[in-house]
């Protein structure tokens, strides 16, 4: 289905931070946009701030005045919700409360032609929920839009239930020409990004709650090491916890209770004292003007000892590493064997989500230290290591020289299964597999919203394929039995694709 004209009149419903996000990004499509705001003098007031936000863009020279006064032009804030009747395509964004948006679905219907569009930008309740009252629920779609709507790519288009396919084609159609990145869902809970994302707070809070590292440590793997804009503990502070622990319990409640999604304690401490974060100068950091952001645990530098590295096989993933340590004037001795490397009295390996203290007993290897997972080990500035309780102190001492040497900054967290972003890799991957498998979307979309929405550096389930099905199977696999919890089952469909061997991006 092709696009909406741009001289398709867009009403949007409520003026608050998405919908005066939302009628910018149509204005600034071209579109003449209807704003209504039950609130008076709301509607005014999101006009006037899409004004002030565009001016800032005109003061350095990013856009004209002649275009700022254009797309402010376009916008009209209407008092009445009759004034919205001859709209194409209507985006209700008023608040998150399933019978007032239904009466407004109801009022709309009755208002607006047969052919009008409804969208809701809801993000936590079911579209095919917010259709049941309606005459026509073919009409209604999701189109979820990420805060701030203007700067951010993203645009889940939901359907629900009894939505007609060519009104989601349209919405999808009508994104790409605002320019956004639009992804098709199925109406399910959390949709694609609320759901798929849950893990990457939650493995950071299991750690922390396990005393595997304090929180600036954890933020500076996941940024460091993992690639990731920012750390969980910094990011759920910008968000706000309320908000984020809400959403988490809301999913973990319309899933059944399934413990992957299990909340933290320790966030609902955060929210009961009501360190919400930013918003309130204090969350897992502290905000204050004089307020330092403590350093991530770091270790001393170490002196080596040895200038002979030798590489025991493939290190897969982390293949990268053998040319860093040469580059950094290490003989290295490359030699059959099953992926370690050893220096001086250590015998480093990258996790397979056993704990280190257990790999070394199984395989009677006790200077075992562990790596974690990097995004690209040849420019990564950070490194976690885990050494078996069984390591003596001098096998620690050279795993430290080794990956310092090398570069890294190494931070030693406790030993705990599948260290911290291998972990947390391993689980978004598995939540993207399985959000698939139901149908909530195409792998492709699925990749596609994670990078759009949430800025991660790869998709999931692409980067699930770079490590292999296999690897990321065996982490699962190793932090289930670890835990002996149910909230580490492997997808079905990633252990369907071990033993087809195929990835899980083109699926
Ligand atoms: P907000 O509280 O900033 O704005 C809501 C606006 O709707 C208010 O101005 C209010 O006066 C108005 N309103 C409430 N009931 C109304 C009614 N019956 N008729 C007309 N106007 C009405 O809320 P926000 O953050 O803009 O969220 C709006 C919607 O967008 C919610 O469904 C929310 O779940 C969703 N959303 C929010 C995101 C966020 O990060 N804030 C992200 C994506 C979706």
């Amino acid at each position: 289905m092709p696009a909406l004209e741009s001289n398709t009149r867009i009403a949007v419903i409520g003026a608050g931070a998405m919908g005066s996000g939302i009628a910018q990004v149509a204005a600034q499509a071209g579109h003449p946009v209807f704003l209504h705001d039950q609130r008076e003098g709301a509607a005014e007031a999101g006009r006037a701030g899409i004004a002030r936000q565009l001016q800032r863009r005109v003061d350095k020279g990013k856009m004209s005045q002649q275009a700022l006064d254009d797309i402010v032009g376009r916008i009209h804030p209407v008092a009445a919700l009759e004034e919205v009747a001859e709209a194409g395509l209507v985006i209700e964004a008023i608040v998150e409360d399933l019978d007032i948006k239904r009466a407004l679905l109801s009022r709309l219907e009755a208002l607006c032609t047969d052919d009008t569009i409804l969208a809701t930008n809801t993000s936590s309740l079911s579209v095919t929920a917010l259709g049941a009252g309606m005459k026509h629920p073919e009409r209604l779609v999701g189109m979820h839009f990420f805060n701030p709507a203007p700067l951010m790519a993203l645009v889940e288009v939901v359907r629900g239930l009894a939505t007609d396919p060519t009104v989601a084609e349209t919405v999808h159609a009508t994104a790409s020409r605002w320019g956004k990145k639009p992804v098709y869902a199925t109406s399910t809970p959390g949709f694609i990004v609320n759901r798929v994302a849950r893990p990457f707070y939650a493995e950071s809070l299991r750690l922390l709650q396990e005393q595997a590292a304090d929180a600036a440590t954890l933020d500076a793997l996941m940024r460091e090491a993992g690639q990731f804009r920012m750390g969980a503990f910094e990011l759920t502070d910008l968000i706000g916890h309320d908000v984020n622990y809400a959403v988490t319990c809301s999913v973990f409640n319309a899933y059944y209770q399934d413990p992957r999604f299990l909340p933290s304690l320790i966030q609902q401490e955060l929210v009961a004292a009501g360190r919400l974060g930013r918003k309130s100068g204090q969350g897992f950091y502290r905000y204050g003007e004089d307020d330092e952001r403590p350093q991530p645990q770091t270790e001393a530098m170490r002196e080596s000892r040895a200038s002979t590295v030798i590489v025991e096989g493939d290190l897969g993933p982390a293949g990268a590493l053998t040319e860093r340590l040469r580059a950094a004037g290490l003989t290295v001795i490359e030699r059959a064997g099953k992926g370690q490397i050893r220096f001086g009295q250590a015998v480093l390996a990258l996790t397979d989500g056993r704990m280190a203290t257990e790999r070394a007993a199984t395989e009677g290897c006790h200077n075992l230290v562990l790596f974690d997972l990097a995004f690209d080990y040849a420019s990564a500035t950070r490194l976690a290591i885990a050494a078996a309780d069984q390591a003596s102190p001098e096998a620690i001492d050279d795993a430290c020289a080794l990956l310092q040497r090398a570069g890294f900054a190494v931070s030693r967290v406790a030993d705990r299964p599948g260290l911290v972003v291998m972990r947390t890799v391993a689980m978004l991957a598995n939540e993207a597999a399985d959000a698939h498998l139901h149908g909530v979307a195409t792998a492709a979309d699925i990749d596609l919203a994670m990078q759009a929405g949430l800025n991660y550096p790869d998709g999931p389930l692409r980067w699930s394929d770079r490590l292999g099905s296999h690897r990321v199977f065996t982490v699962l696999s190793h932090l289930q039995r670890s835990y002996g919890e149910d909230r580490y089952r492997p997808s079905l469909l990633l252990r369907k694709n071990v033993f087809a061997n195929k990835g899980l991006h083109h699926e």
